[in-house]
């Protein structure tokens, strides 16, 4: 796992769009992993400022969806994609994927999206944010470490978390669909990006904490090929 601490967001945001658009012009990346939250923004910015025509040629995948959240409402995963990653970096809506939270048969739609990965050639770069749980996706404590994409319950702490993006508490969802840790770790490269002192336990325990289910984000010390990309302040706890 190599670990690169930057002075701030903005620094880590364009050394990660840097290094995926360089890839992607190399043509040694085709398929990107996304993921949703703050810490992916300045990523999505800095690659913006370098749309070229290699990254507008991208396919992605989202690593997860609430459960029943319509997917024309602001805050669905759906909506988060499309207009922070499908229309900033001008990517074509027909290679741009996000687990459905909305079908009748989950479990059939989830086996489908694994499917849909491996059809596209699996994942070159996988994007992660990291939760305070230490989730990744949305792969909260106790998820097993060699899980796939499937429904999962998130913790009070994740929905309090994530309330700030609703009007209240009450509207969180109580479910998601996310990719699970073993497909995660099938992507071949993966680039953790946190900022900020909030993060700075959840970093810790997933670089140099105990490899656990219970953080999650610890699998990652697994990965052949994990990158870690923090600002000083969420490198505090290393
Ligand atoms: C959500 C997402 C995660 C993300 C996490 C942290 O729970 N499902 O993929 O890493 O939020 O979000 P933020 O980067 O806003 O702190």
């Amino acid at each position: 796992m190599q670990v690169i601490v930057l002075p701030d967001a903005d620094a880590v945001g364009t050394y990660a769009g840097d290094l995926i658009a360089d890839r992607a012009e190399a043509g040694t990346l085709s398929v990107l992993g996304v993921a949703t939250g703050s810490s992916p923004l300045p990523v999505y910015e800095a690659l913006e400022r370098r749309a070229s025509p290699a990254v507008r040629g991208l396919t992605a995948f989202a690593l997860d969806e609430y459960v029943g959240l319509p997917i024309d409402h602001p805050e669905s995963y759906h909506a988060v994609i499309e207009r922070e990653v499908t229309v900033r970096l001008g990517l074509d809506p027909a290679r741009v994927h996000v687990p459905d939270g909305l079908a009748d048969d989950i479990e059939a739609a989830a086996a489908a999206y694994e499917r849909a990965i491996v059809d596209a050639g699996g994942v070159d770069l996988q994007i992660l944010g990291i939760g305070s749980t230490g989730h990744i996706g949305f792969n909260e404590p106790t998820s097993s470490f060699a899980s796939r994409t499937r429904i999962k319950t998130l913790t009070p702490e994740t929905r309090r978390d994530n309330a700030r993006f609703f009007p209240s508490l009450d509207d969180v969802p109580l479910h998601c669909v996310t990719q699970g840790l073993g497909t995660i770790m099938d992507a071949r490269s993966v680039l953790l990006v946190a900022f900020g002192a909030g993060k700075a336990d959840a970093v810790a325990a997933a670089v140099e904490g105990p490899l656990t289910s219970m953080c999650p984000g610890s699998i990652l010390q697994m990965h052949p090929n994990a990158t870690v990309l923090v600002d000083e302040a969420a490198a505090a706890g290393l």
